[in-house]
């Protein structure tokens, strides 16, 4: 067991409320709202962490209070009246019959919200000052808006609390409206709320007085906080301090829940949901620091991973409970697998922010590495043994590879693991060599492990072939070989070389070098920052309207962050359109997307980023000898059955991940579970 394990399972009692560990999620944004209600998915994702040992999860990151702080644009929860009382009644039966206690976050979003959307009402703040993330441009509240929303914050109190949730926080952090008031980054007012930090207090302390009013004295309520907003116009750590003092000494709170950032824009967003680029727990001296200060509980979230720094958080005293928000989307069983002495079953966060970063381009929340989380309904966290055991050969042990034989195996089948290369992790391993994404290289580690320990009979350095399958005489075949770089389109395409070439140093170019990306992933981003790092002069030239576009919110600023720094050219709405010889040098033409301009640079080096194509020889191999010719039954995919090919006399044969068609590392597991869970 990891040391100090014990002070992180010693309970916890506030005011009467005793929490049965110190280990916590904070609440957060999903994107499971249905029709502003927390609905079956909702509950049965916070579920699962109740059944995995949880000792407290707060689920409604945002959960709005007034009409003007619409819950629609992330399909968040309204708490603006009482139709979502028996939502909360039955989520909480839910939590509670698991041991865990449930509390919800209240906020208004002032200016960092949408106004085209829902109610179609101006977004309101302190004063006008525009929030670059949510590129509204807010009204100025008067003093009906101030009455109106600290009622509005009364009435949602209430209703949480008849709603049997165990307590409530209000969010003043991230820029909400509360921190907008404190913020002087924002808030210009010359009246009563504003100018002096005692003014700036005023409104988020006429909100909390209220809602203490309206629940009594025994109902737990807190406040998220930043301990810095680490932005040169904002509040301070010493700013933070006095405010986090204030409150707990008037008694207006029972926890601080302290982070540190303001996620105004994209930088600052970054440092509030550290990615894998920050080291652990980059924030945790802003809690402790307050904790020394006040007399109520402290909580804290950022980018604590693994139990150990966990507990080492709660065991020296800085923080009364540690929050494990995205470790526990990555493995909801955390605290079960700690008290079961099985700590190294347990599927840590890598920090991709694959998660969070769906979220702002209007999808769910989905863990990179987790299939099974926000599909509780459908995808199962513990695998179900099979009625019938099979034999299962699988054939490559990249992710989807890693996935299907880990699924497999816990299905009870007999499985062969063919890998062509001497390790595992297949695309893993180069992405994971790139600069600050190394901590990806722990996906294929934990899946490697889960494989090893089910008996997977794992067959390194053997590409398999059709003889070496018939030798297995298996009843189903599936091929995770995975892809190879694209080259692309452009007239002498043969010219270039691939981001893959340059990550894994089979190719070391020196001078200068043009790279073309078509795709906008984390790849090209990675390799030019790579190919500066070793000193080449880097230009990346991409047709979409920014470099890096289909980067999320907590990557990308920290993708360009390093570019400008290194002093990459970053060519947007260009398109490469031929690639030709000059001498021992590179003509790449160029052409751009608006103008139809072309231009051309002489380089000594061309690499491309097109994706990558299917490696599908041996698919092709065995398709005429499968009882299914290769094909999926997309149907029975979706509707999580047995394919219809299933118990017939022969193999049945299919493909995942890449092998199917280049995706990512989310689709490729996705693949796997959903297919072997029914096999
Ligand atoms: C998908 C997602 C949505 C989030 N939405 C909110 C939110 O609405 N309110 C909030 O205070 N924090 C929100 N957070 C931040 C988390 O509460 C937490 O502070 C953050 O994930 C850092 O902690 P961790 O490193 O333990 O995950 C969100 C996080 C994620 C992953
Ligand atoms: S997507 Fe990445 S950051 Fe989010 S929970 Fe999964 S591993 Fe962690």
């Amino acid at each position: 067991m990891i040391a100090n394990a014990e002070a992180l399972l010693k309970p916890l009692t506030i005011k009467g409320l005793t929490i049965r560990n110190r280990v916590m999620s904070t609440s957060h944004a999903p994107g499971y709202g249905k029709d502003g209600k927390p609905q079956e998915r909702y509950q049965l994702y916070h579920m699962e962490k109740a059944k995995g040992g949880i000792g407290l999860t707060m689920f409604g990151g945002s959960s709005s209070v007034a009409i003007d702080s619409p819950a629609a644009p992330w399909n968040q929860i309204s708490v603006t009246d009482d139709s979502v009382i028996p939502y909360f009644q039955q989520f909480a039966e839910r939590v509670h019959a698991h041991g865990a206690k449930l509390m919800i976050q209240l906020t208004h979003m002032g200016r960092r919200t949408k106004w085209d959307t829902e109610n179609w009402l101006p977004t309101l703040s302190a004063s006008v000052r525009r929030e670059p993330a949510s590129r509204t441009i807010p009204r100025a509240m008067d003093k009906h808006d101030i009455r109106r929303v600290v009622k509005a914050f009364a009435d949602a109190a209430r209703r949480c609390k008849e709603g049997g949730l165990d307590g409530c926080e209000i969010s003043a952090a991230h820029g909400h409206l509360v921190d907008q008031f404190w913020s002087p980054s924002v808030n210009q007012r010359t009246d009563e709320y504003g100018g002096s930090l005692e003014n700036r207090m005023r409104f988020g302390k006429e909100v909390l007085t209220a809602m203490r009013e309206a629940t009594g004295d025994d109902y737990v309520i807190g406040m998220r906080m930043s301990g810095d907003e680490l932005i040169a116009d904002g509040l301070n750590h010493e700013d933070c301090v006095a405010i986090a003092t204030e409150y707990a000494r008037a008694g207006l709170v029972d926890f601080l829940n302290v982070v540190g950032g303001q996620a105004r824009d994209e930088m600052s967003h970054a440092l509030s949901l550290p990615n894998m680029s920050f080291p652990v727990a980059p924030f945790l001296y802003l809690p402790s620091a307050i904790k020394r200060e006040v007399d109520v509980a402290v909580f804290h979230a950022q980018r604590v991973t693994d139990l150990a720094t966990g507990a080492r958080a709660v065991a020296e005293g800085h923080v009364d409970m540690i929050a494990m928000t995205r470790a526990h989307i990555a493995d909801p069983h955390l605290v079960k697998k700690l008290m079961e002495g099985r700590d190294d079953d347990i599927r840590q966060c890598v920090g991709a922010g694959y998660c969070i970063d769906r979220i702002y381009v209007g999808g769910d929340a989905l863990c990179l590495q987790n299939a099974a989380t926000g599909r509780e309904a459908t995808m199962p966290h513990v695998i179900p043994k099979a009625e019938v055991a099979r034999k299962v050969v699988v054939v490559g042990a990249g992710p989807a590879g890693l996935e299907a034989a880990r699924v497999c195996a816990e299905r009870g089948h007999s499985v062969v693991l063919f890998e062509k290369e001497a390790v595992v992790g297949g695309q893993v391993n180069i992405a994971a060599k790139a600069t600050w994404r190394e901590a990806l290289s722990g996906i294929p580690r934990w899946l490697y492990g889960q494989v090893q320990k089910k008996g997977v009979d794992i067959r390194l350095g053997r590409a398999a072939t059709p003889e070496d399958i018939a030798a297995e005489a298996p009843d189903v075949v599936i091929m995770a070989t995975g892809g190879v770089p694209n080259l692309g389109h452009a007239k002498g395409h043969e010219h270039a070389v691939s981001t893959w070439d340059i990550l894994t140093g089979r190719v070391e170019p020196t001078g200068s070098v043009l790279l073309f990306d078509e795709i906008g992933g984390h790849n090209a981003a990675s390799t030019a920052e790579a190919l500066a790092k070793k000193g080449c002069l880097v230009e990346m030239v991409t047709h979409d309207v920014q470099i890096a576009q289909e980067v999320g919110t907590t990557n990308k600023p920290v993708h360009l962050r390093e570019l400008y720094k290194l002093g990459v050219v970053m060519t947007p709405n260009t398109e490469l359109i031929e690639i030709y010889p000059e001498g021992n040098r590179l003509i790449a033409a160029l052409r751009n997307t608006m103008t139809e301009a072309e231009e051309e640079r002489v380089v000594d080096r061309v690499v491309v980023d097109y994706g990558t194509l299917p490696v599908d020889a041996l698919f092709e191999a065995l398709r005429g000898a499968s009882v299914n010719d290769g094909e999926t039954d997309l149907d029975a995919l979706i509707e999580g059955r047995a394919p219809r090919w299933t118990g017939q006399k022969g193999f049945a044969l299919y493909r995942v991940g890449d092998a199917w068609t280049g995706r990512n590392i989310h689709a490729a597991l996705y693949d796997s579970l959903r297919l072997c869970k029914d096999l």
